[in-house]
């Protein structure tokens, strides 16, 4: 009597277990799938290639590169940890423009006029952006002078149009940075100054800019001071008060050996 009843307890413990495990399993399976569904239901209301966020600004301001707390480029050309350091920033953002990553990613695009593609009904996607070999930089590449200048107390400085959706920069006309030294005396002590892309021209075919999926760059160099951009529809200054909205001015100093 006594082996029959811990015999048919022992039959039904199993049971149990298997039974709450069971229950778990459902509840926790699903959890899952209303979690995944309404991650799924989400993600079809996002659009991968028009940023969630935009820039606020409705008219492109400038960057530089190295990019600087103060916006100004300060060496001391014998205090070599410095300018390194704006170096290696050069280095690591120009790797994207090698021309063999440019020709690789972006399209060669006819010069002298906006790069379109528009959405005629059916969606166009993905948004080809136009190729800038890092070569157009010349003596600002990097590739021949390694230290961008630096070395010699001639930096480059790259100066950057910040992206803005949708945006037909210049009008169709053409566009071109310029940059001047705030003083005459400095003038003298900067000597000449070099454009790369030749007079700082910025072309059309690297506008509008479409978002996220695309990689747009619009860029000249130089060897020093206050910059604008000159174009049609880009007045100055700009009325926003937005902090990067302003053409900024950027300083060298460099200490010479004499
Ligand atoms: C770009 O080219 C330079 C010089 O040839 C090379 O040192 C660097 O590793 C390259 N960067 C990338 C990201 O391919
Ligand atoms: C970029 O460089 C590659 C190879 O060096 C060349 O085939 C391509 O045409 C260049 N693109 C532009 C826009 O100059
Ligand atoms: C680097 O120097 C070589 C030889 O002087 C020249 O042919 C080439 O155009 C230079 N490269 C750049 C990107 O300036
Ligand atoms: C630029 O010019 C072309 C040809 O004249 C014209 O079709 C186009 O609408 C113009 N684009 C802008 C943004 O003014
Ligand atoms: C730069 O643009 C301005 C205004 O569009 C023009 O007056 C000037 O001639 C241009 N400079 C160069 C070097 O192309
Ligand atoms: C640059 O650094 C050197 C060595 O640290 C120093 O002797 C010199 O005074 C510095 N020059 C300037 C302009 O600060």
């Amino acid at each position: 009597m006594d082996g029959h009843l811990s015999g048919g307890l022992e039959l039904c413990f199993p049971f149990l277990y298997a039974l709450i495990l069971l229950f778990y399993l459902i509840f926790y399976g699903f959890l899952t799938a209303l979690f995944t569904l309404t991650m799924w239901v989400m993600l079809q209301t996002v659009d991968p290639n028009i940023p969630k966020y935009q820039d606020r600004l409705s008219v492109p301001g400038m960057m530089i590169r190295p990019k600087t707390d103060a916006l100004e480029i300060t060496y001391n050309v014998s205090n070599t940890e410095v300018w390194e350091s704006y170096v290696k920033m050069l280095n690591n953002f120009l790797g994207a423009y090698n021309n063999s990553k440019q020709v690789a990613a972006n399209e060669f695009c006819r010069p002298g006029q906006y790069n379109e593609q528009p959405d005629n009904g059916v969606l166009n996607i993905p948004k080809r952006a136009c190729q800038f070999n890092r070569t157009m930089l010349g003596d600002c590449s990097g590739l021949n002078d390694t230290s961008y200048g630096y070395r010699d107390g001639r930096p480059c400085v790259l100066v950057k149009m910040n992206r803005v959706i949708n945006f037909y920069a210049g009008a169709n006309k053409t566009m071109n940075i310029s940059c001047f030294p705030k003083k005459e005396e400095d003038a003298q002590k900067l000597g000449e100054m070099a454009m790369f892309p030749a007079n700082g021209n910025i072309d059309l075919m690297y506008f509008p800019y479409y978002g996220k999926k695309v990689q747009v760059s619009n860029m000249a160099w130089t060897h020093n001071i206050e910059c604008k951009i000159n174009a049609a529809n880009i007045g100055h200054p700009p009325t926003s008060r937005d902090k990067f909205s302003r053409p900024r001015a950027f300083q060298r100093s460099a200490s010479t050996k004499d």
